[in-house]
């Protein structure tokens, strides 16, 4: 009844154009992340929000449109939100599915975040802004609210003959188990679809492509890849059209790295695990990043470029669950944004928010206040503005790999010409130093350390010696490469910009906005012709 009455709605309406976004159009963007639920009510108000509860609190795409001043003003220039298709009502024992991965109908919205024309506006103000719009999507599975499912409930695929047999995986080292046994439990089966069927199959490329093109998205992170075998999906992202980045959860770059040969991108797990334990405690194990970065470089398609870099995400618990230690949180929240691949923030991580595993660490956002001024979202505001600095002054940096120049058991530098990041895990009542000989900068070159706003002069050979008081990591820029009337440290900067190659967060939205603007007319043309 709620599915007719709800699809006859969906029905007419005019798409506008995404920018149909490609993988390079991707790699010098930032991402937010956010759980739709839980960042914005549509008219501002602060409901309570009990995590344990595991029910919907109120978030809604009129409440993400009403916030993208706050998205925008700490530099990111793409949003991914949570699934956005119909899901399975009420409580399911365990809980309701406000976070949107327990598909019911792939072709329906979910009403509790809004209508149609609310996601197209959600769509059409970030495009506004020169800003992605990236969609969550499930196509492994959809959820059952008892065992065996009622297959009727889900739409379009309601006979059981749509699905693999019914067993729970056991053992994730049979690739084939993992692929069509069943994730879930016997209160939410995720019933998983027969993706060895022909029908199902183009069913599924055929959606995807709708969605998109129905809400103009400009990228899609797909939930569950490693669930379905690996040739299905690579005609699966040629129909979706836009950039593609698969969750393949698993650490080990051999693993995950045949995943970037059917998608564009991977979330990058294999990092995420030994950058956490590198950096939340002093006693985090360097070197094992180091090695691990090293491995994806020479293991993925394109490297680490493209891959998304995280520190937290919807499914893990919050880095300041671990610890919080404000150096240790500043250190490990620089790496996304000071490495070869895209950075990805996970709302709520600027706020401080300490919850730990699912359920707890999908917090509301309003109980914050989007206090803007606030130590990490200052921190995350100049790193993004930093990369962007770094992005418009060299051409090669969003494709050269970085490098590490000196590792001891507490300290690293990472160079990406002309930035070069110095982080520790000593932990706030340490004072590192670092001495990075061939840091390739010029003579007594005039660097910028844009995390404190302070001076630091290259050596005589381009060397850098520099130490930090309390822990926190230093982020060197040449002063001619900030915009002295940008926003990053401006007192110390000298680059005016004009022609000279240096450049700030501003030149480089500039540029891309060139790079958007054309993809929207050749999107519009592809547009006219479908
Ligand atoms: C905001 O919306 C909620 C949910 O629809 C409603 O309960 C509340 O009264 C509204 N508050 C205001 C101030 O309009
Ligand atoms: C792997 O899993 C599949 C599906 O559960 C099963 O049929 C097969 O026997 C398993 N293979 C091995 C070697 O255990
Ligand atoms: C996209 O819109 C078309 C036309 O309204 C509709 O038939 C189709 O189901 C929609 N697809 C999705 C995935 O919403
Ligand atoms: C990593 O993955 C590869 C490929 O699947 C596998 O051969 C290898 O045993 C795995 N290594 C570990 C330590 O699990
Ligand atoms: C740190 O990790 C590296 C690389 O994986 C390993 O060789 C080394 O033994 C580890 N060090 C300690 C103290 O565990
Ligand atoms: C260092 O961090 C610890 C853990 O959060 C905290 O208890 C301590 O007060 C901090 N010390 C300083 C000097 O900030
Ligand atoms: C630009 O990047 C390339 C590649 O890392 C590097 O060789 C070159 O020195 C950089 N130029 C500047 C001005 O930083
Ligand atoms: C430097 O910053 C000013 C003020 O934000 C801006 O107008 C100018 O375009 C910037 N120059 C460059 C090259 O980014």
């Amino acid at each position: 009844m709620f599915a007719l009455r709800f699809a006859a709605f969906v029905a007419p309406f005019i798409a506008l154009p995404a920018f149909a976004a490609s993988a390079d159009e991707w790699r010098s963007r930032a991402i937010y992340q956010l759980v739709t639920d839980r960042f914005a009510t549509s008219n501002g108000s602060s409901p309570p929000c009990d995590t344990s509860q595991r029910v919907y609190c109120g978030g809604t795409w009129q409440g993400v449109i009403s916030k993208l001043d706050y998205i925008q003003n700490m530099g990111f220039d793409a949003v991914w939100i949570s699934p956005v298709v119909a899901n399975v009502e009420g409580n399911t024992g365990e809980g309701e599915a406000f976070h949107g991965y327990w598909t019911r109908d792939i072709n329906s919205l979910n009403e509790h975040f809004g209508s149609t024309d609310d996601l197209n506006a959600l769509a059409s103000a970030l495009h506004t802004r020169g800003m992605f719009l990236m969609l969550d999507v499930v196509v492994n599975h959809m959820a059952a609210t008892s065992n065996p499912p009622d297959y009727s409930s889900f739409s379009p695929f309601n006979t059981q003959a749509d699905f693999h047999l019914e067993c729970f995986i056991d053992d994730y080292n049979n690739q084939t188990d993992v692929e069509q046994c069943w994730l879930g439990d016997t209160t939410v089966p995720l019933a998983d679809l027969n993706t060895e069927n022909d029908d199902i199959v183009n069913t599924m490329y055929t959606w995807i492509k709708g969605l998109v093109g129905n809400y103009s998205a400009d990228g899609v992170r797909i939930d569950t890849v490693k669930h379905i075998r690996k040739d299905f999906w690579p005609q699966f992202a040629q129909n979706a059209g836009v950039f593609t980045i698969g969750e393949v959860l698993d650490g080990n770059t051999s693993y995950v790295g045949p995943y970037t040969q059917v998608l564009d991108s991977v979330l990058d797990y294999p990092t995420f695990y030994p950058l956490t334990s590198a950096f939340v405690s002093p006693t985090g194990n360097l070197s094992s990043l180091v090695e691990l970065v090293q491995q994806a470089q020479s293991t993925y398609k394109d490297g680490e470029f493209m891959t998304g870099s995280f520190l937290e995400n919807h499914d893990n618990p919050r880095f300041q669950s671990m610890t919080q230690d404000q150096a240790l949180v500043k250190n490990a929240m620089t790496w996304p944004f000071i490495q070869d691949g895209v950075p990805i923030l996970y709302y709520g991580q600027e706020q401080g928010y300490t919850g730990g595993a699912d359920p707890a660490n999908r917090e509301a956002l309003w109980l914050s206040g989007y206090v803007e001024d606030k130590p990490l979202v200052n921190h995350v505001k100049t790193l993004n503005a930093v990369r962007k600095s770094a992005i418009a002054s060299n051409g090669s940096f969003l494709t050269t790999p970085l490098k590490f120049l000196a590792t001891t058991s507490s300290t690293l530098a990472v160079s990406k010409p002309p930035l070069l990041a110095l982080l520790s895990n000593g932990g706030n009542a340490s004072s590192p130093s670092w001495s990075v000989p061939n840091a390739g900068y010029a003579a007594n070159e005039p660097l910028v350390d844009v995390v404190s706003c302070a001076s630091v002069t290259a050596d005589s050979n381009g060397g850098v010696s520099a130490s930090s008081q309390g822990g926190v990591p230093m982020v060197l820029m040449p002063a001619s490469a900030l915009n002295k009337s940008g926003s990053v440290c401006s007192n110390l900067a000298t680059g005016s910009g004009s022609g000279s190659g240096s450049g700030n967060a501003a030149s480089a939205v500039g540029a891309s906005g060139g790079i958007i603007l054309a993809a929207a007319l050749a999107a519009a043309a592809s547009y006219m012709l479908l």
